[in-house]
């Protein structure tokens, strides 16, 4: 599979019909909401977890030198708690070219932190099979990676800390971010966003 996926998004799911859809964002969507919402809320999805594990050639790195940036990855007996927004079908143009290195979205329910409710929204995911997917690797060599890392967004540390500060402002405990956090910050030469 290609790992620009913007036709293959807009093909999946028409949204057109639709007044307004939930986005639920769990990486760079929590903290740089670069889209007019009409409004977001802490939520949870069940069945996955937060890992940097995918590739970015177009963000936090480069095609010859990739940055690692945020995926979900299938784990029944886990959650992750994200911020979800309600956004009219039109943001899905702009969504789309920004998760367009390996990201297909999904609909899936999510349940709001501060109440019973739930509701059905996207969640983009890279999954596996996606050419710029990076897999698994220890907490202290993802730190190492990021840490020389940069692309066209910025440094790809700028991108792993600020995802930890916005963890922490919603009181989340996510021990796989915090460790990468923990293991970058003692790199000697580490690049600070
Ligand atoms: C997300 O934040 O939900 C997707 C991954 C990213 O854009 O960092």
């Amino acid at each position: 599979m290609s790992h620009n996926t913007i036709l293959e998004n807009q093909k999946r799911q028409p949204l057109d019909h639709l007044d307004s859809v939930w986005l639920f964002g769990y990486g760079s969507l929590i903290y740089k909401a670069d889209f007019p919402y009409l409004q977001r809320k802490p939520a949870r999805i069940h069945g996955w977890q937060r890992r940097f594990w995918q590739g970015s050639h177009d963000h936090r790195g480069t095609p010859e030198h990739p940055g690692r940036v945020a995926t979900l990855i299938e784990a029944p007996a886990e959650s992750c708690v994200g911020m979800a927004y309600e956004v009219t079908p039109d943001v899905f143009a702009h969504l789309d070219h920004r998760e367009k290195n390996g990201y297909l979205r999904f609909f899936t329910e999510f349940e709001w932190l501060d109440n019973d409710g739930a509701v059905e929204g996207l969640v983009y995911v890279a999954g596996p099979d996606n050419a710029a997917y990076l897999g698994q690797a220890s907490e202290a060599d993802i730190a190492e990676h990021i840490a020389g890392a940069t692309g066209p967004s910025g440094p790809n540390s700028e991108y792993l800390l600020k995802l930890a500060e916005a963890l922490r402002e919603l009181k989340v405990n996510d021990p796989h971010v915090f460790a990468i956090e923990s293991a970058l910050q003692a790199l000697p030469s580490r690049r600070l966003g």
